[in-house]
């Protein structure tokens, strides 16, 4: 069986299964924050629409005024893609036929964007029973490769590496130039984060990614940025498109920065929620990845294969993200989106009829 590589659009999941797909299903696949777009951005729509009829400003100019005074740094620190997509592909291509080692199981789009630019992919392996980096050893492993990627806030465990394990990667990485990436994709969700755009100054080769698509629930209009030192960043900016970020996402995008009250009522939505579904799967017997954000991994301990649970969840609608494709994970726990709570209540009843069928 062919398995979709990436979560959302579920009706190819259901392809690959051979399943129906049930006329209403809540898809927890896609890790997208469950409130929808700002409010702004359905007030303010009408004023998009003559965007379309013009080129959109190649450089991103406004947009990446905003962000540089939001990260304490320059603006030719910043790089605005399409999406984290892009910047992730184009960091592939800085990394040409290189040594590069992937901190797993993480976002798919490393590997690919590496492999298809003739690097040698190696893999450090977190150990997901004990949800352990095992940074001891990725600090002396880091010393034989070009480029180590960490996914942080980690895609698909739903962890978080603080500040400090960032800071002694950077330094580590700075003494071997090892180009050092770290995929903040979903940084907004993690409360009282703490900026590691300080890490830069070690010197070195590291490269921070970001994603407005998660947080301000706009992937259908694709919006990232990447932050680096200015040499390092011009040579990444010579591989892009020149027009390849629109002017409709360069526009939401200057809105969705003003907006620090819906990020705050969203971390605590996903905060309650996320515990409310804890406290269901501890008395249920279930297991569930550490996460502090939006998504995590669930695991039915009461049976070895998860595959006839993530069928029956696929049959009742719920969708989950199968971790076939995640090295180290390989199907054994399935990766759910937190939501809000309406789509809790009929998960969690889900849940509960599954219980007493696999009882
Ligand atoms: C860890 C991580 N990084 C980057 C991306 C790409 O995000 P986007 O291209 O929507 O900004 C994703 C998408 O799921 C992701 O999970």
């Amino acid at each position: 069986m062919k398995w979709p590589t990436h979560g959302s659009n579920p009706q190819f999941l259901y392809e690959a299964l051979h399943l129906q797909m049930p006329e209403s299903v809540i898809d927890f696949s896609a890790n997208i924050n469950p409130l929808g777009p700002p409010t702004i951005v359905k007030d303010r729509w009408n004023e998009l629409l003559p965007l379309v009829s013009d080129y959109p400003d190649p450089t991103a100019e406004r947009l990446t005024g905003l962000l540089a005074k939001k990260e304490g740094v320059r603006n030719e620190q910043i790089l605005v893609g399409n999406g984290g997509a892009e910047l992730i592909s184009l960091v592939g291509r800085l990394l040409t036929g290189k040594k590069v080692l992937i901190v797993q199981p993480a976002f798919s789009e490393y590997e690919e964007a590496c492999r298809v630019n003739q690097c040698e992919v190696r893999y450090h392996l977190m150990d997901v029973e004990s949800w352990e980096l095992r940074l001891n050893e990725l600090l002396v492993n880091l010393r034989e490769v070009d480029a180590v990627f960490l996914c942080n806030p980690n895609n698909p465990t739903g962890m978080f590496f603080p500040k400090q394990t960032i800071e002694l990667l950077a330094r580590e990485c700075a003494k071997y130039e090892t180009f050092l990436i770290v995929d903040e994709a979903f940084y907004d969700f993690i409360e009282g984060y703490e900026s590691t755009v300080s890490c830069l100054q070690h010197g070195g080769n590291m490269i921070i990614l970001r994603s407005m698509t998660k947080m301000f629930s706009i992937p259908g209009i694709r919006l990232g940025y990447l932050i680096a030192n200015e040499a390092l960043l011009a040579k990444i900016r010579l591989s892009k498109p020149h027009w390849s970020v629109n002017a409709i996402a360069m526009k939401v995008g200057e809105w969705c920065l003003s907006e620090s009250d819906y990020v705050e009522q969203t971390i605590q939505l996903i905060n309650q929620e996320r515990e409310k579904l804890q406290s269901f799967y501890r008395e249920q017997e279930f297991s569930y990845s550490p996460s502090t954000v939006n998504f995590y991994l669930l695991k039915d301990t009461k049976v070895s294969d998860q595959f006839p649970f993530f069928r029956f969840l696929m049959e009742k609608g719920m969708i989950p993200r199968h971790t076939m494709n995640f090295p180290g994970l390989d199907g054994k726990w399935l990766r759910l989106a937190v939501k809000g709570p309406t789509e809790h209540e009929r998960l969690l009843e889900v849940m509960s009829e599954w219980r007493k069928v696999d009882s």
